[in-house]
């Protein structure tokens, strides 16, 4: 299946996807609870975005509380105990405080006492960053196992008066363990990661941290909010993941009919088709899960891959591709046989 050579040598150990788990909220805001709140309307939020309703945290939800449960599901689909995971890594924007790392509350969660857990910030793309990572520790031999978590409460940095922004987000996380195997499925295949840090100010949420410390008054009181600029990301987002799957394509030596289900970031269901159409996917190998859960950054891709391995739209063998694109900006994607 893999014809690439360096790709083939670079697998001597597999890292595969022995378990997927995921954990939303339980309140749900509807596009009818915005219009109550700013000048918006269902079919404007439809239309431009394809979200219908979107999880948000209530007050016992934390990041860490979302990635746990996550984390318990996948465990159990895998049939491991925490015990047995060796690696913990949670992307998030929202971690559960400045320090110590969401990572290391789920850790103490779980009761994972044989792993070392830590964080990774790539926004949006932070997922399948961090399975690039895991997928390395796994295939040198390093770890056996990694339990790989995209979790964010971003209702927590919306800006609620802002309508071209608060419609967009959603909270929840999404889990996958992984395992280094010699045989069976290929399991991660391919993982390419880019960012471009000159355009940081796309998509950000500046306060608080070093260059706007909570000691000095904010020169904007909204700077402790997620500000995005809409338009240049979409733009942006569009050309970026079409190279990325072009690359990912080529390297893999696969045509887009091999790809069982392509699963991108749920940042906007016209971006998504938009990108599908230039690809030429078959309309029912896109997968779109935006209008129940609006835009989860890091969380979005696991909780789109858990959704579709529980409802059999990917079965064992079948070949999945992930991409993502966010703040930094960074960009990347994985391929994966499951
Ligand atoms: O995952 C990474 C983070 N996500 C993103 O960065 C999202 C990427 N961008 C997008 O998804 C789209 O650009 C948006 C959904 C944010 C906006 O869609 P758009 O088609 O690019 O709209 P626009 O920003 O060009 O705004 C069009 C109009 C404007 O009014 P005027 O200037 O034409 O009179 C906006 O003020 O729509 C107005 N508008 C709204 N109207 C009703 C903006 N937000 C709303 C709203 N309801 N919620």
């Amino acid at each position: 299946m893999v014809n690439n050579p360096t790709i083939q040598s670079s697998l001597r150990l597999r890292a595969v996807v022995a378990g997927t788990g995921s954990s939303v909220p339980a309140k749900v805001m509807t596009n009818e609870d915005f219009m109550k709140i700013v000048d918006t309307s269902d079919e404007w939020i439809v239309t431009r975005t394809g979200i219908r309703e979107r999880h948000i945290a209530g007050p016992q939800d934390t990041t860490a509380t979302l990635a746990a449960q996550a984390a318990r599901n996948a465990l159990e689909r895998a049939g491991m105990k925490p015990e047995e995971i060796e690696l913990i890594i949670v992307a998030t924007v929202t971690p559960e405080m400045v320090f110590p790392s969401t990572a290391c509350f789920v850790q103490a969660m779980l009761g994972a006492s044989n792993a070392w857990a830590f964080d990774l910030n790539a926004a949006c793309s932070g997922f399948v960053y961090s399975l690039s990572i895991a997928q390395q520790f796994l295939s040198s031999g390093r770890y056996r196992t990694a339990l790989v978590i995209g979790a964010e409460t971003l209702s927590r940095i919306t800006n609620y008066k802002d309508r071209s922004s608060c419609i967009l987000f959603g909270d929840g996380a999404g889990a996958v363990v992984l395992k280094a195997v010699s045989s069976g499925p290929e399991g991660i295949m391919y993982s390419t990661s880019f960012s471009d840090g000159s355009s940081w100010e796309a998509l950000k949420c500046q306060a608080y941290g070093s260059r706007h410390p909570v000691s000095i008054p904010l020169e904007n009181p909204d700077m402790v909010y997620m500000d995005i600029n809409g338009r240049e990301v979409y733009h942006t987002a569009v050309r970026r993941i079409v190279e990325l799957v072009n690359e990912c394509l080529e390297k893999c030596d696969l045509q887009v009919e091999d790809i069982a289900m392509f699963i991108p970031h749920q940042m906007n269901a016209r971006i998504i088709e938009s990108v599908g159409k230039r690809l030429r996917f078959a309309d029912e190998k896109i997968f779109i899960n935006i209008d129940k859960y609006g835009n989860t950054s890091a969380a979005s891709i696991p909780i789109a891959l858990d959704e579709c391995c529980r409802t059999g739209k990917v079965k064992s063998g079948d070949i999945v591709l992930l991409v993502a694109f966010g703040g930094g900006l960074t960009w990347g994607a994985n391929v994966i046989q499951m």
